[in-house]
């Protein structure tokens, strides 16, 4: 049998900081992946509420690695798995793949906002679905996706007000063997909603607001 282990990410740093000038603070530094003990102060190995979600990977913390300050995470085809449930629907598992959540959550507070930026190195191989986001850790919306790249050559910015009202922007990946940066910045705007900018390599690609994100935690 052929395994096929294949890089979903590289992620060379994160770094997440407020944008309240009154008290500009780095939440997560870039030092985050020099080390084991660094990435383990500030992630937990899976998703933050364990290894499975609505698809068909489950997360395992043998596909995560750390070299030279930057995260590796993998996917790997995979038989012989138990499914997972999810909406009481039973899911196949076909793939073992790597996942780090932050152990600290993020809400966007009355009077600030929150800038998350990395760098990036993703394929966009079919079967694989990298994929960067915040979402919400009681209950869902919020959600924004600050980066997913799709097979087709794409990446997305997403956010969600409910399952049916998105605001979605696809652009075009290019050279994804390349490191690309990616910043999103989060601001409130009238006492509930969240004002969101994503930028690809430094230039605004697009700007989303989500209904009552504010004040609501989020998992990284
Ligand atoms: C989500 O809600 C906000 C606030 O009401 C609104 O400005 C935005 O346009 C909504 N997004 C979509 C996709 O309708």
């Amino acid at each position: 049998m052929q395994i096929l282990s294949f890089p979903l990410f590289f992620l060379a740093f994160i770094a997440a900081t407020p944008l309240n000038p009154r008290a500009v603070q780095t939440l997560i530094p870039k030092s985050v992946f020099d080390s084991t003990t660094n990435l383990e102060q500030y992630f937990t190995y899976n998703y933050p509420w364990g290894t499975d979600h609505n698809g068909a990977a489950r997360m395992a913390p043998s596909h995560v690695s750390l070299s030279a300050g930057t995260l590796t995470l993998t996917a790997q085809p995979v038989t012989g798995q138990k499914p997972a449930t999810h909406g009481g629907k039973q899911i196949p598992i076909h793939y073992l793949s790597g996942a780090v959540g932050a152990k600290q959550h993020f809400t966007v507070p009355a009077n600030g906002g929150l800038a998350f930026s990395g760098s990036f190195q993703a394929t966009t191989i079919k079967g694989t679905w990298p994929a960067f986001w915040l979402t919400g850790v009681n209950g869902w919306p919020p959600e924004i996706d600050m980066a997913e790249w799709k097979v087709s050559g794409k990446i997305s910015f997403n956010t969600f007000n409910t399952s049916s009202q998105v605001a979605a922007k696809d652009v075009s990946y290019r050279s994804p063997e390349n490191f690309h940066d990616i910043r999103t910045e989060l601001r409130h705007v009238n006492g509930k909603d969240v004002q969101v900018k994503f930028y690809m390599d430094g230039k605004l690609v697009t700007t989303q607001v989500g209904k009552g994100f504010m004040g609501k935690a989020m998992y990284l």
